[in-house]
């Protein structure tokens, strides 16, 4: 089956024709039937996001091909929405994001809830483009929009005995079908030493491409940290814990052999069930058919996050 786009002009599509299409043309989406189409003009307005204003990061830009549009939010993993890959874009439009609180609590002087808007307004928005590698074997390089997690942390003064960051996925039965299957531990609980979530990289992630966040890619808010494995970059978050222990999280809880604390990106260190020497990039139309490359320790951002691991046995502690 091919989806069908009418022929309109573009000035011709109002907020309300292309919000009707939507649904649609998401449906058809998750049902693998949009194929090129997708690329399209319309396509890719009907499926536009709220924009925002953004500046790029010159010290965050990357010569790799970005990858398409398309592809970042139709190949998602986001497990509360169902485990195939496309079940995010199907499935997340049940997802409400406003209002929409987050909760920075733990060991802190100044706990604080603050609302998703106000986290908008809270720093200038910055576009870094990051390579993305998840533990499965792909990777992708995406225009991610936010500012580094330490803006908000410092907003309320972590405590010297807080040694651990623990992020909470939204959890609701009523939004997220996914969760009525135990594949893994509800709510999604994922973690970082503070250092870690002080780095700059670590970027607290409220859209992409320019766009406010699509709900499959985490709406309205996310964590993203390049040099590890995907499954690290925590969505849809609605509490940051400070704690001194490191956080038990949900992927350690599924399989601890498979899933290590720090999962940093890593060729030497292979997962238990296939090698992490190589990966494929989804940055153009051959998708699965693209030629492995090798992948990067710290997946290329070794001059930056190095330190932070000096001395430690990264086989020991993946
Ligand atoms: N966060 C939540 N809450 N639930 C998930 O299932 N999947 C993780 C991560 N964050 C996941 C999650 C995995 S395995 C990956 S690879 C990335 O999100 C995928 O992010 P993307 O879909 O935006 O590329």
């Amino acid at each position: 089956m091919k989806l069908q786009l009418p022929s309109v002009k573009s000035s011709e599509i109002t907020p309300k024709s292309i919000f009707e299409n939507r649904r649609e043309i998401l449906k058809m989406a998750a049902a693998g039937a949009l194929g090129l189409e997708l690329s399209s003009w319309f396509a890719r307005e009907a499926l536009a996001q709220t924009k925002l204003n953004v500046k790029q990061n010159p010290a965050y830009t990357l010569m790799d091909k970005q990858t398409p549009y398309k592809d970042v939010i139709s190949y998602n993993n986001f497990y509360e929405f169902g485990t195939d890959k496309s079940d995010p874009i199907a499935y997340a439009t049940s997802l409400v994001t406003r209002p929409w609180k987050i909760s920075v609590e733990g060991l802190v002087g100044k706990p604080k809830v603050f609302d998703i808007d106000d986290l908008l307004k809270l720093m200038p928005l910055e576009e870094r483009v990051y390579r993305m590698r998840c533990v499965e074997g792909w990777s992708m390089v995406i225009p991610w929009v936010g500012y580094s997690l330490s803006h908000l942390l410092k907003q309320v003064d972590p405590l010297g005995s807080a040694k651990y960051i623990e992020f909470t996925s939204l959890a609701d039965k009523k939004q997220m079908r996914g969760l009525s299957s135990d594949v893994i531990q509800w709510p999604y609980v994922e973690g970082l030493r503070l250092d870690e979530a002080n780095h700059p990289l670590t970027l607290l992630t409220l859209g992409l491409y320019g766009e406010a966040l699509p709900n499959q890619n985490g709406a309205p808010i996310r964590i993203v940290t390049p040099w590890k494995y995907g499954f690290k970059s925590a969505k849809s978050i609605v509490k940051i814990k400070l704690v001194e222990k490191q956080p038990t999280t949900s992927w350690f809880l599924a399989n601890p052999s498979e899933y290590g604390f720090y999962s940093n990106v890593n060729p030497e260190v292979d997962h238990p069930r296939w090698s992490q020497a190589s990966e494929r990039r989804l940055s153009d139309d051959k998708g699965f058919f693209a030629p492995k490359i090798k992948t990067l320790k710290f997946n290329g951002y070794g001059d930056q996050v190095a330190s932070l691991y000096a001395g430690m046995d990264l086989k020991k502690f993946y």
